[in-house]
Parts: C-alpha cells; structure tokens; sequence
C-alpha cells in the first residue's frame, strides 16, 4: 500500500508504533521495522549512552528505517537531538512541546521531522517550523493527552485541511476498523501504542501486558487535569489515589510526588496497582498477545476486506 506517509518514510505499510517511555527500545523498534511499519525508540527516559546503544542495536537489528521520539519539553531533550544527528537516524517523531525548538536544525541534518499534536495551533506551528509530517493524535490514546482533549475522529480531518502535509493518525486505533476510519478521515498512516503493548516482542512487564488484557471498555481514565499534566491512565489503586487528591485541591507538588516514577514502576517492576499503567481505552477491544508481523498482516489483510464490504453501501 502507498501513501505519502509510506513514500516519505520509505515503510511498507504505513503503520508507525507510538513510542513509550520506559517501554519501547531496539526490541520492539526492530520487529515493527523489520515488519514492514515504523519502529521508534523512545528517549524519554533514556541517558545518551543509552540511546546511542539502542539506536546502533535496531541498526544491527534491521535494515529498515526506524526513528527515535524526543519529547521536547524534558530535559533529556537536547542531548537526544544530538545524538540523533551524530547517529544519522533517519527520522525523528517530536512531542510535548514547540516544533521550532529542534525541527529546523534536525532537517538541516538531513533527518526526516513528524511531530505528534493535539490540536490546530500546534498543526500550525508544525507547519511553520516545516516538519514533513504530523501525527493527530486524540484523547481516546493512552499516555500524555492535551489539553482540551480532542478526540480522534474530530481532530484528524481538521489537521488534514489545515495543513495539507501527510498526516498520521493516532489514538484509539488497533485494528483494520480504526485503520480504515483513520484513511475515511484523511490521514494517510496509523500510529498505535496501546496495540503494540500486546505484543510478543514488547518488553513491557507482563503484568502490564495482563491488566491491558483484562481491561475492559471502562478501565481507563484521565488523571493530571487539575495540574496541567493529563496522562491517561489504568483506573488502579494510584489513578485513584491521585484523583482523589484532585478532587481534594491538593497540590501540583503533593500530586507529583506520587505520579512521578509511576509508568517505571508499572512498565519495569510490573506494579499495576500502585505503578501509573499508562493505555488507551482500546484497550477495551484487546484480547491477545500477538507478534508484530501477525498484527500488521491481519490489519491490511481485513482493511481491504472491510473496505469492500463497505463499498457496495455507496455503490449498490
Ligand atoms: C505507556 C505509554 C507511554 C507513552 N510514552 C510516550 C512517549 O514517550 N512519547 C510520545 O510521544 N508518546 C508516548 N505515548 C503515546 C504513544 O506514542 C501513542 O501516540 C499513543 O499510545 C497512541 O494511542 P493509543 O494508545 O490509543 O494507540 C505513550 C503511550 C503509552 C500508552
């Protein structure tokens, strides 16, 4: 399948895997490459050391393009896009925080830019800072949400019109109905997280890959809107605890001190209760544990399908 998103990545299908802190590195990175998406390594939490050895294993790993995420408003921000030039990675997908901050100097070392947004002033400001794709992402995703809480199927046609660049859709996608609506919006590329936990190759814990797995289509909710800082989340004994804390008008300061840490105490440790088990509420609709080619297989195997059936709707 071609689209600009495939054209210009240079991936067979244009599936990106969302990138997740603590979680995804050249393991996973690898196998979504190798697949025929986008693997990305996330460098959130990663030293440059790290993220130097992450990028040179999916080198060795793959022969396909991958890219590294690079949250900008960390601190662990500049030294990632440092690397990443030093590294020659082929692309970099930028989130949390303003595209002029690194799109220019990235593309002036020859590296691909997406940015993630969440709404039309941030798909302006991307497009001002001339990245060479978007990816619109909605509340229904797990992870750090923005703000005025979009959802997926509001946000992505907007950011198409707006801004004529390729876009990639993400939030609330897992499966070829979500990967056909996003192509009925206008986006010419899925991003999915949530899916890629339930993976073989991810190295998440197991318990987390658990709790996704028995999650139903309540299990999730927002915490951090009193503090700015919205993550959906597993509602588990600290989603809770920290809306509780909300509802009470405690502090940014009380607040952090219990969140921060969460998503590695869930993701590493495998503490599912009191760790912060970031997922999307699809998590609601999976049910499996499946290696990355199967799942990337089964979703262009049932789109055209789908599409076919959905054809004889308009043309009787
Ligand atoms: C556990 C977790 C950690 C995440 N960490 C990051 C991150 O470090 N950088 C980023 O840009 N997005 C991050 N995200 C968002 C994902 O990359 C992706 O855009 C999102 O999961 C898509 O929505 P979905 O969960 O409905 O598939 C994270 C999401 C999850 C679930």
């Amino acid at each position: 399948m071609e689209t600009r998103i495939t054209q210009l990545l240079g991936i067979r299908y244009p599936i990106l895997q969302g990138a997740m802190a603590w979680i995804t590195g050249w393991e996973i990175a690898s196998a979504v490459s190798n697949a025929g998406g986008l693997g990305t390594i996330a460098s959130a939490t990663m030293e440059p050391d790290q993220l130097v050895d992450g990028i040179r294993r999916t080198r060795a790993s793959t022969h396909a393009p991958f890219a590294v995420n690079i949250p900008i408003r960390l601190p662990s921000s500049e030294a990632a896009v440092e690397v990443a030039i030093a590294e020659k990675v082929p692309i970099v997908v930028l989130a949390a925080g303003d595209p002029m901050t690194y799109a220019a100097k990235l593309r002036r070392a020859g590296i691909l830019v997406l940015q993630v947004l969440f709404s039309l002033e941030m798909a302006d400001r991307s497009r001002e800072a001339g990245v060479d794709a978007v990816i619109a992402m909605g509340v229904e995703a797990g992870g750090n949400l923005g703000p005025d809480e979009l959802s997926t199927l509001v946000l992505v046609p907007q950011v198409v019109r707006r801004t004529g660049l390729p876009v990639v859709a993400a939030g609330g996608i897992c499966d070829a109905q979500g990967f056909v609506a996003a192509l009925a919006l206008g986006a010419e590329g899925i991003q999915m997280g949530t899916r890629i936990l339930a993976t073989r190759e991810c190295t998440v814990h197991p318990n987390y890959q658990d709790a996704l797995i028995r999650a139903g289509d309540v299990d999730t909710t927002v915490t951090g809107r009193s503090t700015g800082l919205e993550f959906r989340v597993m509602k588990n004994g600290l989603a809770k605890k920290i809306l509780t804390m909300e509802k009470d008008g405690r502090s940014r300061e009380d607040i952090d001190a219990l969140a921060i840490g969460g998503l590695r105490k869930a993701a590493v440790d495998g503490d599912v209760d009191m760790g912060s088990v970031m997922m999307g509420q699809v998590s609601g609709m999976i049910s499996d544990v499946v290696p990355v080619a199967e799942l990337f297989d089964k979703i262009m195997r049932d789109s055209s399908a789908r599409l076919r059936e959905m054809v004889k709707y308009v043309e009787p």
